[in-house]
């Protein structure tokens, strides 16, 4: 297992689903790690339930120190967050050797619903949320030597998901932010990727469902199943799984791969119709 003892990590978008999934796993690899989410309540919930989970269950094995990971609060999509939390985590951890970019995804929606305020409310969070953060961070993870990034998108990047028209047309720019950064950065000896989750079970995952049942007319769990039949592991993932990628991309293991979007996905995308 690629372990991370001692680096020092940023994870926004942390008090629940995927980007929690990817704090638990950082921390259980030695990493020290900053979580971040909106709610002060949430995210010291989440980093306390992190906390407890593995000290009953223990450090990734090969681990042998590991650290409760400390909070801040910040939304991602307000034009100070980055340089706030980039400080903070210049002052609690002593610089940053990994950034995780996480937060929640846009509302669902088709062509005809969709007006300006909503495209533009997209875009901050999507595109320039992970923008600000990477531009406010670089310096941090020049210093770094070998710095990692990662970016969450979705397999909507990859091919569109029904309903989801804005996260259709804007995870793509992330793709290509990342395939751009990738060259940009590598002289820096920092590495940037991709991750494009399918379905997850997360709260998120949940609220899309219901929003689809709703228009539908139908019940979440008939949606739900109807997903499912169409992921070759008959499931959804879990934030574990995820984590373990994200854990091995960030590490030092992981020398040779960057500017790359990662599908998670149970087998979804290359099924056959
Ligand atoms: N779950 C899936 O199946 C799936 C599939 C493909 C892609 N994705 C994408 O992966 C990302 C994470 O999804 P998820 O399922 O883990 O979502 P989730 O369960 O709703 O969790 C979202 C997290 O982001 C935080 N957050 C939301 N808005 C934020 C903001 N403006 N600034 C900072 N933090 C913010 C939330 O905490 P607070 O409320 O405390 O801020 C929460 O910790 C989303 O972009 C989603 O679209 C998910």
């Amino acid at each position: 297992m690629a372990l991370l003892d001692g680096k020092r990590a940023l994870v926004t978008g942390a008090s629940a689903g995927l980007g929690a999934g990817v704090a638990r796993e950082l921390v259980a690899r030695g990493a020290r790690v900053l979580m971040s989410s909106r709610s002060t309540e949430r995210i010291q919930a989440a980093a306390v339930k992190i906390a407890e989970e593995i000290k009953t269950s223990g450090p990734a094995p090969g681990t042998n120190v590991w650290q409760a990971p400390i909070t801040l609060a910040a939304d991602v999509t307000l034009p100070a967050a980055a340089a706030t939390l980039a400080e903070a985590a210049r002052k609690a951890l002593g610089g940053l050797d990994i950034l995780v970019c996480s937060a929640g995804g846009p509302p669902p929606g088709d062509f005809s619903e969709l007006d300006d305020a909503q495209w533009e409310a997209a875009f901050r969070l999507i595109m320039l949320a992970p923008i600000r953060l990477i531009r406010t961070c670089l310096p941090l993870l020049r210093e770094s030597g070998a710095g990692r990034i990662v970016l969450m998108s979705s397999v909507s990047g990859i091919r569109p998901v029904k309903r989801l028209l804005l996260s259709n047309a804007l995870r793509p720019g992330l793709t290509g932010l990342a395939r751009h950064l990738a060259g940009e950065l590598a002289a820096d000896r920092i590495l940037i990727n991709t991750i494009a989750p399918g379905y997850f079970d997360t709260e998120r995952a949940r609220e899309v469902q219901e929003a689809i049942a709703r228009q539908a007319g139908r019940e979440p769990i008939e949606i739900a199943e109807e997903t499912w039949a169409r992921i070759p592991l008959r499931r959804p993932g879990s934030p574990e799984e995820l984590g373990r990628l994200v854990g091995f991309l960030a590490s030092e293991e992981n020398t040779f791969i960057t500017g790359q979007t990662l599908v998670i996905d149970g087998g979804m995308t290359v099924a056959a119709e």
